[in-house]
């Protein structure tokens, strides 16, 4: 087993059987651990990229059986923001320092083409990296919005199991997903993809192959957190991930991907009191702090036990530096692209 890490360490290269091999022991999960956080420090160095999140929809168009925000949860306060005030977040996230700012919400159309290329643009001016984070759309929208100004796009795969897909995105279509992803790579925004981790019936041979895939498709940035079942879901009653498995999950990557950029996510903070500070010491080196201020927060629930609801960016941003630096690490000074090497 050790050998298995030595080799990932130094080659950054792992076999399907492999990487299963990882993931149905514990018994070297320091060790891995500690190998993926060398590997980190060696590519991408101590800095920690924070971006600002801005949650500016919870209107969903899709149903995914795992999510708070799809469209038959009637028991949520739907809100959506208005062009003003999201770019008044914005300026708010750069008068404290962020670099990046990222736009997420639900498949909410009502956003169309023109309201968001404008809500780009304006964004823009501030001179701040854009992702983002509003799931599928045409090849025409994509291309629109990159010539607007946005950098990067966040979509996850969520799993590559195509019978998970089809069972828990029940309106989704799997290649579709995957159209999106090629075109955005193609485009030119650095991509971001992810899954999640503890789906019922999802196997550790799902997992690496999610794995495989972050690879082949050319992910510059890797998102994943544990499933964390939400009551007013069809998964009420499911399991859940666990935190350990996540941060293997996320170790594993970073090994096999060394120079991308792997947020530790709010999941894994929720079921964890440390859990983003112990993904940055597994291999992560981002931190996507929420600067959604009032109430909004709170009704952006994808699962419940949500961190920070009852904060403000301005807490969340002392919070998360004073955390980074008693880590030893310091928050980085720039846009934070990918450091290809
Ligand atoms: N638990 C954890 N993560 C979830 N997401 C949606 N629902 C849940 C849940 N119950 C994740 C999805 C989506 C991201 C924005 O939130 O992976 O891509
Ligand atoms: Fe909508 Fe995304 Fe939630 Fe699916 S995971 S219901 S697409 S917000
Ligand atoms: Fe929000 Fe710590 S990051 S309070």
């Amino acid at each position: 087993m050790k050998e298995l890490l030595t080799k990932a360490e130094i080659t950054h290269k792992l076999t399907k059987s492999e990487i299963i091999q990882l993931l149905s022991t514990d018994a070297i999960n320091e060790e891995l651990f500690k190998a993926a956080d060398r590997v980190r420090k060696q590519y991408v160095g101590d800095a920690v990229h924070l971006r600002a999140l801005i949650e500016f929809s919870n209107y969903c168009r899709q149903n995914c059986c795992y999510c708070g925000l799809r469209h038959s949860n009637e028991k949520i306060d739907r809100y959506r923001l208005d062009a003003a005030t999201i770019i008044e977040f914005a300026e708010n996230a750069k008068n404290m320092g962020y670099k990046t700012v990222v736009l997420q919400s639900g498949e909410d159309m009502s956003f169309t083409a023109d309201k968001l290329i404008f809500i780009i643009s304006e964004i823009k001016k501030l001179d701040v990296a854009i992702t983002l984070s509003i799931g599928e759309r045409p090849y025409a929208e994509y291309k629109a919005f990159r010539e607007a100004g946005a950098d990067r796009y966040l979509l996850r795969i969520e799993t590559t199991n195509r019978e998970l897909y089809k069972k828990y995105d029940p309106d989704m279509d799997y290649d579709n997903r995957m159209r999106c992803l090629k075109d955005l790579k193609s485009l030119g925004y650095e991509l971001g993809t992810g899954s999640l981790i503890g789906l019922p019936d999802q196997t550790v041979e799902d997992l690496a192959d999610d794995i495989l895939f972050f690879s082949e498709i050319g992910a510059d940035m890797i998102g994943m957190g544990p499933f964390i079942p939400n009551p007013d879901t069809p998964l009420a009653a499911a399991e859940g991930g666990t935190f350990t498995r996540a941060i293997k999950m996320l170790a594993i990557t970073r090994l096999l991907m060394p120079d991308v950029n792997i947020p530790a996510t709010t999941a894994m903070e929720t079921l964890n009191p440390e859990g983003r500070m112990i993904a940055l010491q597994s291999g992560a080196n981002v931190v996507m702090p929420n600067v959604t201020e009032g109430d909004y927060r709170k009704k952006y629930l994808l699962y419940p036990g949500k961190i920070c609801i009852n904060d403000s960016p301005f807490k969340c941003i002392n919070c998360i530096t004073a955390k980074i630096k008693s880590i030893g690490r310091y928050v980085s000074e720039d846009y934070g692209y990918r450091a290809k090497r």
